[in-house]
């Protein structure tokens, strides 16, 4: 039977608050706040118990601190965010292509 593993759940949950984020960005909402559940992404287990490399957890420990600045830095909101999204491809690059043109469409213009 196929199983969806923590990491991929967790992704799927990142992409579908990151598509809310951009929205209340581009209409100027307020932001809320950041999602303490990704943190999760640190010590998730992956599909077919794929190892966590330094690679991994480098870049990882990135994409959360530019994550958690978009909710501290409001007034760049738009850039931090651009950011954030910018450190998922990073790591997807090397580590998973598939997503990428999906991730790739939560870029604001
Ligand atoms: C540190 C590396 C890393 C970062 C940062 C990262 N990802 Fe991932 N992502 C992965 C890996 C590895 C997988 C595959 C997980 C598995 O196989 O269990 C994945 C899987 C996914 C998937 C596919 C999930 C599925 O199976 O349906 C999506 C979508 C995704 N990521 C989106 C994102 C988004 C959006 C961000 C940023 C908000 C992000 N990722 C940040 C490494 C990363």
């Amino acid at each position: 039977m196929y199983e969806v593993s923590e990491m991929s759940a967790i992704m799927q949950h990142m992409f579908q608050l990151n598509e809310q984020l951009k929205e209340r960005i581009e209409s100027g909402e307020e932001l809320g706040s950041f999602s303490e559940s990704f943190e999760r992404m640190l010590i998730a287990k992956m599909t077919n118990d794929k190892p966590m490399d330094d690679f991994f957890k480098t870049h990882a420990e990135t994409f959360l601190a530019n994550q958690r600045s978009i909710y501290e830095n409001p007034a760049q909101a738009k850039e931090l965010y651009n950011e954030a999204i910018n450190s998922c491809i990073t790591c997807h690059e090397v580590k998973c292509t598939g997503p990428i043109t999906k991730i790739e469409k939560l870029f604001i213009k």
